[in-house]
């Protein structure tokens, strides 16, 4: 059985003040059936997992460099972010597969010093609108999953999030048929390439316009096993509905 996860991607949003934010998630719902995660701005990294120690919550970043450690300015390594306390980060987003020219295999070798870190991946997938219209997205998911996705994964280290470039901060969604279509397919190519094993163990999520009054019917499709939450995940109460459906649908 996979523990449905409900991850919140804060992106570059969130001064110290909106930690409160993060207080009274933990107080409203102090413990919650599914694993919870939101992966914030490095500058709220460490009191955010300090107020988070002991609670089912995972603090994740939302990025982090291929190296070590050495020269390079303005990066964080997987083990500062490790080290203030953070558990995942998100990685391949299409945020910075865009703004940022990261390639599959740029993510990938992220993803792979994050494992080496012992932290967890949350690999983003995804097409764009003019790929889904030219009929192209498994293609392009496929392409982009085995890319981005390292050989160190394994079922607890990888979560994988299917986020629609077009549906992303739009307010679009795909249909519920499209969602699964996508998910099953991810399902299929986790469990040909890992084994059935860590391919059924692996949480695959659905991202992209995620709120408190569509999440419900997401959460009933095939393989959906969590959501990556932007915009609702910035105030406590909206990421509660989610969370709260997430549990409903258990
Ligand atoms: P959104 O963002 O929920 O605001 O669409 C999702 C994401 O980019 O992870």
């Amino acid at each position: 059985m996979r523990r449905k996860l409900a991850a919140g991607n804060w992106k570059m949003n969130g001064l110290r003040a909106d930690l409160v934010q993060i207080d009274r998630l933990l107080e409203l719902h102090p413990a919650p059936r599914i694993e919870t995660m939101l992966c914030l701005p490095a500058t709220l990294l460490h009191d955010a997992a300090t107020r988070a120690a002991g609670h089912p919550m995972t603090i994740g970043a939302q990025d982090c460099h291929t190296e070590a450690n050495g020269a390079h300015t303005g990066d964080l390594s997987a083990a500062m972010i490790r080290d203030t306390g953070a558990t995942a980060v998100i990685l391949g987003h299409s945020e910075r597969r865009h703004a940022h020219h990261e390639d599959s295999e740029v993510v990938r070798a992220k993803a792979r010093r994050v494992h080496q870190t012992a932290l967890t991946a949350v690999v983003c997938v995804g097409e764009s609108l003019a790929q889904r219209e030219a009929l192209n997205t498994l293609d392009i998911i496929d392409g982009q999953l085995s890319a981005s996705i390292p050989d160190t994964s394994n079922g607890t280290n990888l979560v994988v999030a299917y986020e629609p470039v077009w549906a992303i901060g739009t307010g679009l969604t795909p249909t519920l048929e499209q969602i699964g279509e996508v998910h099953d397919f991810i399902r299929a190519r986790l469990e040909r390439r890992f084994g059935p094993g860590v391919g059924r163990a692996v949480r695959l999520l659905y991202g992209g316009s995620v709120k408190p009054d569509n999440c419900a019917a997401i959460f009933g499709v095939s393989n959906v096993d969590g959501a990556l939450v932007g915009g609702a995940s910035l105030l406590a109460d909206d990421f509660l509905h989610i969370i709260k459906a997430l549990e409903a649908a258990v």
